[in-house]
């Protein structure tokens, strides 16, 4: 009867295994079971598999006591700790307290007046993602849109020129993804890295290949400093010109200063790069999707474009000036992510005995909740697939939960890139859409697959007209 002072939430009377053949439980499908628990249980289910108790959220009062109001009772999940294998201690995997010095040195980088000075970057880069455009030619809009948003990142916060071994982050990147399945599902992988097991091997290779990109990187901005070259206000000059004051164990400082190590920044870079490349892409990517199934939400923005950025041969590129009036553009972003969330679920395991409303839940338990369910919840958006920027206007935006959009996640583990995605999203569509109208070359509708975000299956193909 040790478990009488336990109320776990509604759900699977067994462990998730005894399921195995139904149609909602497949390897490498989560949303299919997400789906299977909110009809059957309700907003708040659980479950249990290898011993572990895991509860499933789409309720956002419940989403806010994990992220906000009790965070210090958790951290990561297995999966996002798991990922140390690829990102080492970097912001996304690391925990408190080293984790919010590490955060401490990385935000000037972030900061909006830092992130205006990034928007003309933005332009010129989505200028050259335009311009390498072949009209009528089909292409595949997400490998275009992640070739753009790494060539942001590259140059924006690494001062990097994109070069081949730039680009091929993108190619080790996409070999990670692949792999993905199999590195969650493998147990203890930490320990078999240097086995000699085919997918293990791709891992190792890939990740060697991203390392030594990285560390070239490193290499050359120190060398750069030295000279007196690099902007000391980029994400890398701040990483490595840090300086972190030691702190006791019970958190106070010691006045003991030391350095980022060559592994640490190494993490942060890996980290920051991946965290904010593909995101973004994916983002962009289903953006330009669903403007092609929604003409007059298309039109729409093609008249914000002319009235604010002008026609013909007054057309004119957007600067941080246009920014504020790009407001329709902001909202199509928004509603983009909505229906196709970049990160669509996220998780936290809870490090002592949690409550949450009516239910009382042991220590070590995992907590899953999902943008893309959240979204896709009728209750909360009427008609819920229809793509609709009118659902963020600031007084729709205003009367919503906060909680029932979080594409960037809350609390004290927000994304940190969140006002840079705003901006490479509005400025990247708003110079590409200024001149082009793309349209979705295939009969079927793309496929999303819920990978560490949520892409689309098979290439994107679409192809583009010229605006008059
Ligand atoms: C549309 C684009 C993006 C989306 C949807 C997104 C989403 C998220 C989410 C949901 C989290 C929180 C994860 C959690 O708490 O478990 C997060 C964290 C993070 N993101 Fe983003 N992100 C985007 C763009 C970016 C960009 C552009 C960067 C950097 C250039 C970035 C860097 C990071 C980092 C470093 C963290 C960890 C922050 C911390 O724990 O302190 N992200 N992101």
């Amino acid at each position: 009867m040790a478990d009488a002072k336990f109320r776990l939430p509604p759900g699977l009377a067994r462990s998730l295994p005894f399921y195995a053949l139904k149609p909602w439980v497949k390897l490498g499908s989560p949303i299919l079971l997400f789906e299977h628990l909110h009809k059957t249980y309700g907003n708040i289910s659980c479950y249990k598999f290898m011993g572990t108790n895991i509860v499933f959220i789409n309720d956002p009062d419940y989403i806010r006591e994990i992220l906000v109001t009790q965070a210090s009772a958790f951290v990561k999940e297995r999966t996002v700790r798991r990922m140390k294998i690829l990102l080492g201690d970097g912001l996304i995997t690391s925990e408190e307290p080293f984790h919010m010095r590490q955060r401490r040195i990385a935000a000037p980088a972030f900061h909006r007046q830092r992130i205006a000075a990034y928007g003309a970057q933005i332009v010129e880069s989505a200028v050259a993602a335009a311009d390498r455009i072949v009209v009528g030619q089909p292409f595949d809009m997400a490998a275009a849109s992640m070739e753009l948003s790494l060539e942001i990142v590259a140059r924006t916060l690494f001062n990097a020129e994109v070069d081949d071994s730039i680009r091929s982050i993108n190619d080790d990147t996409n070999a990670i993804m692949g792999l993905y399945n199999f590195i969650v599902a493998f147990p203890r992988i930490e320990k078999f890295l240097h086995w000699p097991i085919p997918k293990i091997v791709q891992f190792r290779r890939a990740k060697a290949r991203l390392d030594s990109v990285v560390d070239r990187l490193i290499r050359e901005h120190r060398e750069a400093m030295a000279r007196g070259e690099a902007d000391n206000g980029d994400l890398l000059s701040m990483l490595l010109s840090s300086h972190i004051e030691v702190l006791d164990e019970a958190g106070k400082p010691t006045g003991q200063i030391e350095t980022m190590t060559d592994n640490q920044v190494r993490d942060e870079v890996l980290t920051i790069f991946l965290a904010g490349y593909e995101t973004v892409a994916n983002g962009l990517a289903w953006t330009w999707y669903l403007l092609s199934q929604n003409p007059e939400v298309e039109s729409r923005l093609h008249a914000e474009l002319d009235a604010v950025l002008g026609t013909g041969p007054d057309r004119r590129l957007p600067t941080l000036a246009d920014y504020p009036a790009l407001r329709y553009t902001e909202q199509v972003f928004a509603e983009s992510m909505r229906v196709f969330p970049p990160a669509w679920a996220m998780g936290r395991m809870s490090t002592r005995d949690v409550t949450l409303g009516p239910y009382k839940i042991p220590a070590g338990a995992h907590f899953f909740f999902s943008q893309y369910m959240i979204s896709r919840t009728e209750a909360y958006y009427p008609d819920p697939l229809r793509f609709d920027p009118e659902r963020f206007t600031p007084e729709a935006k205003a009367a919503r939960h906060k909680f029932l959009y979080f594409p960037f996640g809350g609390g004290g583990r927000q994304c940190i890139g969140e006002a840079f995605a705003w901006m490479e999203g509005v400025f990247s569509i708003a110079t590409l859409a200024q001149r082009f109208r793309f349209r979705y070359a295939d009969p079927a509708p793309p496929v999303p697959q819920a990978k560490i975000t949520l892409r689309p299956r098979d290439p994107l193909r679409m192809s583009a007209e010229v605006r008059p």
